[in-house]
């Protein structure tokens, strides 16, 4: 396959059939920003049509996977070469994804970075992960197609925890809860993930992404118009003065105080 062209935010692997997709923007906890999703969906897109890429793998660095969107870009309705949101290209490619996603986590996961975990096949966890859906709390709504795939994942009432509360859940919790399939010491989740991602390359790469298309074929008929309302709420929350209360709040450090909103 070609890999296109390199950004040091996503660093890019391609060996054995397994495209492995890391994110490394390390000072600000891997958040994301424009680039990244861009790179992130055209690999994903690209995947999709060359028959040599047999599973991906997402992951970031040991320590942490992802803070989720960066919130400085909040607002930034920037759109990339190909016309499109970057964030929103991402998610409809990525949950439209026709090769098998493993992901591999450890550290924070945040926002984006736990409700993209519901597009991926299989998730391994190391034992200092660390889930939040904090939507709430920023003054916003369950995006990614969340409000969905959440309750399908983990069940209606803790769906209804985490998307409520906001609060966050280690390792454990998710695997009790369904949210990952494993959890390993923090210096081997890595390890384990590759070997889970070659073991899955090595079946029959036809069967492989037909057991995956109908595995998600419900959810497929389903998710863009969840998008869509989610959407429609989310830009609404940020006209909101909780909105620019939670975010000033993130800027300056401080709790936010939503007692006047
Ligand atoms: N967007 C933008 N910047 C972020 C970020 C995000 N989502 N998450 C972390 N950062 C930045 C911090 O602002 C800080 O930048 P600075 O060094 O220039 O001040 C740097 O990354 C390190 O973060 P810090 O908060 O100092 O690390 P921590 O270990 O104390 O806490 C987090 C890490 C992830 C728990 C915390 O940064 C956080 O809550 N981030 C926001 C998560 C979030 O709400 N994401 C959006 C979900 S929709």
């Amino acid at each position: 396959m070609d890999l296109g062209t390199d950004i040091d935010e996503i660093l890019v692997d391609f060996e054995a059939g397994v495209l492995t997709l890391r994110m490394n923007r390390p000072e600000k906890k891997n958040a994301l920003i424009g680039p990244m999703y861009t790179r992130m969906a055209e690999l994903m897109e690209a995947a999709n049509h060359a028959a040599d890429v047999r599973v991906i793998l997402l992951t970031g660095s040991d320590a942490v996977f992802s803070s989720g969107n960066d919130v400085a870009s909040f607002t930034s309705a920037e759109k990339d070469a190909s016309g499109e949101v970057p964030s929103l290209r991402f998610l409809n490619t990525i949950a439209h994804c026709e090769v098998p996603l493993v992901a591999a986590v450890n550290g924070y996961a945040i926002g984006v970075g736990t409700t993209l975990l519901l597009y991926c096949d299989l998730v391994i966890a190391g034992e200092e992960a660390v889930f939040q859906t904090p939507f709430i709390d920023l003054g916003v709504a369950p995006e990614a197609g969340s409000s969905y795939t959440l309750p399908l994942r983990v069940g209606p009432q803790r769906a209804a925890e985490m998307l409520l509360l906001g609060e966050r859940y280690s390792a454990q919790q998710a695997l009790d809860w369904g949210l990952v399939n494993a959890v390993y010491p923090a210096d081997r989740f890595q390890e384990e993930a590759l070997m889970l991602t070659r073991k899955l390359a090595s079946k029959p790469p036809a069967s492989l992404r037909a057991t995956k298309k109908l595995l998600r074929a419900s959810l497929l008929q389903t998710i863009d118009g969840v998008m869509q309302a989610e959407n429609v709420e989310f830009a609404r929350c940020m006209q909101s003065p909780e909105f620019t209360e939670a975010i000033s709040a993130f800027m300056e450090r401080r709790a936010p105080d939503f007692s006047r909103c």
